[in-house]
């Protein structure tokens, strides 16, 4: 009998954390690295923030606390689901959880019967797949294009839909590729879920405030109210407030869902660190200003960035909408030769190339099910996202 479960045998390691340890590994070793596989903002959280949480220690507030949330959470929550989305959510409609992933996950065991599958377009974020699997469902891909931009159309998701499917899985702007969905594209999209009831969308909107230009965020269940009641809308302060460590993340939705996610929280971690969510309370509460300073900030690196790569031979970077990533074809280096005679027959062999020869760190297209490509992370500083492509348009010019 083997002692690991069976279901570990399902599950792939991150290979976005795998590119992070491997840069790390060469920089230790004395190596000249610049890694651009990290999804994490660049940025400190915001003071405000900070100051409510040594405010939230001093008063004491250090114990257990409901599993769902604090109440000033889960109404800040509310608040921020009708101010920013104009979606009506109780209190008592939402959770707090440790980070985004934990909402994920408890919705997925909540949910999935074995045989019962999740649509994912893809390119997709690395864990959806995997958190399915661990829950014994099973993950139905639906691809995209560059063409396309990256975007689900209603003519894939359709062909994707079976009677087996319980979820489909929104992600605007996209980890990987950037790409968000207009008004218009939600609505094409709801129009395929309106026939199809037995399908429910959770839609992760993690990287709702990071968007550009004039492109006006939406999320589904606002644009086809039809849906709300068969839509989990998940969210959190990761990203938005450069809060990665804190581990916040939360959702909303019909009652007897959240009620069985906090069934499956409450034998797992109970509710998220008290500390963090009266820090979560001020980033939600608070003032906003540090989003649109960082926004800014974000869209000139990446504007710089595409610009760079589309002068790199054999690279395109379509321009997309929002998150912190981009997303390049490196098709057209594929069969190329490098100066040391390796050919370059995959975007893994691209990435691991790169690696050696240039010192950059990037994630390769097949880790997030849609390739040749690569993943570039942005939230570093200007200087270094120069001097990373320009090793990028050094390496891709000496293949031959
Ligand atoms: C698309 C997407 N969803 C969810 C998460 C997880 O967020 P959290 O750090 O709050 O768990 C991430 C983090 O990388 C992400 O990129």
């Amino acid at each position: 009998m083997a002692f690991l479960a069976d279901a570990l045998s399902r599950v792939k390691p991150s290979a976005t954390i795998a590119v992070s340890q491997k840069a790390r590994e060469l920089k230790a070793n004395g190596r000249d690295v610049i890694g651009l596989g990290a999804g994490e903002p660049d940025f400190d959280t915001p003071d405000n923030v900070k100051h409510a949480a040594i405010e939230a220690i001093r008063r004491g507030e250090t114990k257990y606390t409901p599993v769902s949330g604090i109440v000033p959470l889960r109404e800040a929550i509310a608040a921020k689901f009708k101010r920013e989305n104009n979606l009506d959510y109780k209190p008592e409609q939402t959770i707090v959880g440790t980070g985004g992933k934990q909402i994920l996950f408890n919705a997925f065991m909540a949910t999935l019967n074995p045989g019962d599958e999740v649509v994912i377009p893809a390119p997709y974020w690395v864990s959806y797949p995997e958190m399915v699997a661990i829950c014994g469902g099973t993950a139905v891909f639906a691809e995209t294009s560059i063409e396309d931009g990256f975007k689900l159309t209603p003519a894939a998701l359709e062909k994707a839909i079976t009677p087996k499917t319980k979820w489909l899985v929104m992600n605007s702007p996209s980890n990987p590729s950037g790409a968000a969905y207009t008004e218009a594209e939600l609505k094409a999209l709801a129009d395929v879920l309106l026939k199809n009831e037995h399908v429910w969308t959770l839609t992760d909107d993690m990287y709702e405030h990071l968007t550009y230009g004039d492109f006006a965020f939406r999320t589904i269940a606002e644009v086809e109210p039809a849906l709300y009641g068969r839509t989990l809308t998940m969210n959190g302060v990761s990203k938005a407030y450069a809060m990665t460590g804190w581990r916040i993340g939360y959702a909303a939705g019909p009652v007897e869902l959240i009620k069985a996610m906090d069934m499956i929280q409450g034998q797992q971690t109970s509710g998220a660190c008290s500390i963090a969510q009266w820090a979560a309370v001020e980033a939600l509460n608070g003032p906003q200003d540090f989003i649109a300073r960082n926004k800014a900030i974000f869209q000139g690196r990446r504007d710089l960035v595409v610009s760079m790569l589309n002068q790199a031979r054999g690279i395109s970077c379509p321009v997309p909408e929002g998150a912190f990533y981009v997303y390049p074809s490196c098709a057209a280096l594929i069969g190329k030769k490098t100066p040391s005679g390796k050919v370059i027959e995959t975007d893994q062999d691209f990435v691991t190339e790169l690696l050696e020869a240039e010192g950059v760190a990037v994630v390769q297209g097949s880790a997030f099910g849609l390739g040749p490509n690569f993943r570039i992370s942005y939230a570093t500083s200007e200087e270094l996202l120069e001097e990373a492509c320009t090793r990028i348009q050094r390496f891709t010019g000496s293949l031959s």
